[in-house]
């Protein structure tokens, strides 16, 4: 199994009739996902993704990734939230922290990503980036009708028209979004776009191995047969039912009763600088899935040893409003040996001869043993590597074990009510027709 989750560090806050106890509530939650008959239950197809996915398109998502690769020194992602995170966490996941940097030295195609924000010079420094250089962009919105997708997508695509014709341009762009509905399929359609397709059944935030990650993934290098292969393995490995040997649902359970504790946030804590992203997705997944009916554990994040150095203090002796989940990620083999010094002025000549990795597996194990003596329960989540394999296990684990955590919580864990709060008031304030009164409302009070 590609992931296991490590319970060790948690047994001296969590008693094993507590888990004992979740059990049957653990399992009816299996039963009625698996069954379908989940609250939510219209966006489930993640589950058996892995598996059932649509081989024509996969096939398709393939070759227009080789064209792209061929055609473009720069592929533009547009998309937010669930139509952009995913794919860009797995691709700093499997190509580290300066993916960017490295496909451009080797003269790889760089995958860049826009209409993730509202930042002016964001955007124009991206449009700089492109100057010169051959691009093609990946539109991604499942909806169509997303203020900061959609903007981007509008300058994107006229510059493309501008600097190879509108005929030259079509074959530059790749719509990922609904099957047969929404303002971007009509466009798509009327002018020839190629178009990959959002599955009606799955929402955003579980769609990283739809189209909507696999082609930018794709265009980074990756080897999609490994990262679902992966995540076919764990679907295989956690469809048990049974709390003591489904690691996903022992990871939901043990976040569960804790909160139930009173802790309050979930901090996710990586030794690698690889995975900052992939928190990012984590905490979407997580953050949009469970935090509403006024419920729900505040998903953060830590990058180690670089945060120890700021949060640390924190996590060791503030507020015990937290536990940590620590991935551990096995070593890469990306050895860096450590030289002796003659003069030894930094008096760290114990560790010549040693390598990073060493280093890092100290700090690693020195860390989770100081934060659980601090009164810290820590979880640990581990895989073997960044590879393409392990990569499409954790999604799919994450997945999981948000699925249950939410069923267990007593939310539905595929809707996001709440983001329309702050949309509703942006359109109004923008002087979108039909705002007009939540305009003069929302004016006063700022003029307050
Ligand atoms: O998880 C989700 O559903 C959201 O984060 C959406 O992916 C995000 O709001 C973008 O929506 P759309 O793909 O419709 O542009």
């Amino acid at each position: 199994m590609s992931v296991c989750f490590n319970d060790r560090y948690l047994r001296d806050f969590v008693a094993p009739h507590e888990l004992d106890y979740l059990a049957p509530q653990v399992r009816l939650a299996h039963d009625q996902l698996h069954g379908g008959s989940c609250v939510g239950n219209d966006f489930i197809g993640w589950v058996t993704l892995p598996a059932d996915y649509d081989k024509e398109e996969y096939a398709r998502i393939k070759a227009a990734a080789a064209r792209i690769r061929q055609q473009s020194k720069i592929l533009v992602v547009i998309g937010i939230g669930g139509s952009y995170l995913g794919a860009r966490a797995a691709i700093e996941f499997l190509h580290g922290a300066f993916t960017t940097a490295l496909a451009d030295k080797a003269g790889e195609t760089v995958v860049y990503f826009a209409g993730n924000n509202l930042s002016g010079s964001y955007l124009r420094d991206l449009l700089t980036l492109c100057e010169g250089k051959d691009f093609s962009v990946n539109v991604i919105s499942k909806s169509g009708t997303t203020t900061e997708p959609a903007l981007a997508f509008r300058i994107f695509r006229e510059l493309l028209e501008k600097k190879y014709g509108k005929e030259r341009a079509r074959s530059r762009i790749y719509c990922t979004t609904d099957r047969a509905k929404g303002p971007l399929k009509s466009l798509a359609d009327r002018e020839g776009y190629e178009t990959f397709v959002v599955p009606d059944d799955i929402g955003g935030r579980y769609s990283v191995l739809s189209a909507v990650g696999l082609l930018p993934i794709a265009v980074a290098g990756a080897d999609l047969d490994a990262l679902m292969a992966g995540a076919a393995e764990m679907m295989e490995a956690t469809r048990d039912p049974d709390l003591a040997h489904n690691p996903a649902y022992r990871y939901a359970a043990y976040r569960h009763l804790l909160g139930m504790k009173g802790k309050q946030v979930e901090l996710l804590a990586c030794h690698e600088p690889a995975f900052q992203l992939m928190a990012e997705w984590y905490k979407q997944l997580f953050g949009e899935s469970e935090g509403k009916d006024h419920k729900g554990l505040f998903p953060a994040s830590v990058i180690f040893s670089t945060d120890l150095h700021s949060m640390g203090q924190f996590i060791q002796e503030g507020s015990r409003l937290l536990f940590e989940t620590v991935v551990d990620i096995g070593d890469d083999g990306a050895s860096v040996p450590i030289g002796e010094d003659p003069e030894n002025v930094d008096g760290l000549n114990f560790l010549a001869g040693r390598d990073y990795a060493f280093v890092s597996r100290k700090a690693l194990e020195g860390t989770l043993l100081a934060h659980v003596s601090g009164g810290v329960p820590c979880g640990v989540i581990e895989i073997p590597d960044r590879s393409e394999r392990s990569l499409g296990g954790l999604i799919y684990f994450f997945e999981k074990a948000c699925a249950i955590s939410g069923a267990l919580l007593g939310v539905n864990p595929y809707n996001q009510p709440g983001v329309e709060s702050y949309k509703r008031n942006m359109f109004a304030l923008l002087g979108k027709p039909g705002y007009e009164s939540l305009r003069g409302e929302l004016e006063a009070k700022l003029a307050d």
